[in-house]
């Protein structure tokens, strides 16, 4: 019979053939498939095991601070923590066009993450949270067989280049069964039932240019919207929920005076496998105490829109 604790022992087994006495090195990114991924190789061959987190400062609230205190003091896996803030934010400073920010993102992490590579030196392997579905839509994610809608950051390229040999030990699973298989591992039902996030991180999420000031504003509103959302009991109905910030001010008013800010955009949307993608029908008294929230508790936005749009003809991301 099969059983995620038979895979378990099946694949520490087959990851520790592989590698036998070599150096293997796992890009984290805070979400589950490669934290799953680093949790079970780690197990399989301990600390000829190093991850990397290339901190992007793009990044919802708390959330690096979750990775490396998981990685550090809960697993005790060897984790090397990058903060690559300024360099992100820098590189992005007057960058608007969506795909110009996905292809400079995607760039620099594989810099950052070759450089710290060569640092840790003698790296045989390069382990990946790749899943099934990965490996049969490795053409484009999100746009079918033959155009790009959004070009993915990931690793591709590297191995090659730095002459490593891959380990992916996901790669049969699809995402329901990699959660299970975090389970097992004694990650939390919290951790490994987490919305999708992707690589780019905030800089997809606010239209026209990124900047520190923007990304902390979007943190603030993003936050009190997920807030409310557990707070519901709705997490876990939704298959990803996220606020966006507009380039756009409109007028509002506060008290006895006039504001002029930003529009905030709020998304949730239901979905299988996040190709096609429906609206989460949300109650409307929901929605207004999030809007009130929001514009009362975060400086900088004065206005909340709900995004009623599906997949296709929208994307679930804006950018
Ligand atoms: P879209 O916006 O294309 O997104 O409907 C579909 C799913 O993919 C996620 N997404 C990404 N994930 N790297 C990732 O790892 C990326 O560059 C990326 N872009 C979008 C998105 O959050 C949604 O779950």
């Amino acid at each position: 019979d099969w059983t995620m604790a038979g895979f378990r022992a099946a694949k520490i087994e087959e990851i520790r053939e592989q590698v036998g006495k070599g150096r293997v090195i796992c890009g984290l990114s805070g979400g589950v498939d490669s934290s799953v991924a680093a949790v079970l190789i780690h197990e399989a061959i301990g600390d000829q095991l190093t991850c990397v987190y290339v901190d992007h400062g793009l990044m919802r609230a708390g959330e690096s601070e979750q990775v490396v205190s998981l990685f550090r003091n809960h697993y005790n896996i060897p984790l090397v923590h990058v903060n690559a803030e300024a360099l992100f934010l820098d590189g992005l400073a007057g960058v608007t066009d969506p795909e110009a920010k996905r292809k400079f993102i995607g760039k620099t992490f594989i810099e950052v993450f070759e450089e710290e590579a060569r640092k840790i030196g003698n790296v045989e392997f390069l382990a990946q949270g790749t899943l099934y579905p990965d490996v049969i839509e490795s053409v484009s994610f999100t746009g079918g067989p033959s155009v790009t809608i959004k070009s993915h950051h990931n690793v591709g390229g590297l191995p090659e280049r730095m002459n490593m040999k891959l380990v992916e030990p996901l790669r049969e699973l699809f995402k329901d069964e990699v959660r299970l298989l975090g389970r097992e591992l004694g990650l939390t039902d919290a951790f490994v039932g987490r919305h999708p996030f992707p690589g780019p991180g905030l800089a997809i999420r606010i239209p026209g240019e990124v900047t520190k000031e923007r990304c902390d504003i979007l943190r603030k509103a993003d936050a009190i919207y997920l807030e409310e959302i557990r707070n519901a009991g709705l997490y876990d109905a939704i298959w990803q929920a996220f606020a966006v910030l507009l380039p756009v001010r409109t007028v509002g008013v506060m008290g006895d005076h006039r504001t002029y800010d930003s529009v905030c955009g709020l998304r949730a949307v239901t979905s299988v496998d996040g190709m096609t993608a429906d609206v989460y029908p949300f109650d409307p008294a929901f929605l207004s105490r999030v809007a009130t929230r929001i514009v009362n508790e975060v400086q900088g936005i004065n206005r909340v829109v709900y995004d009623y749009t599906s997949k296709p003809p929208g994307t679930i991301e804006w950018e």
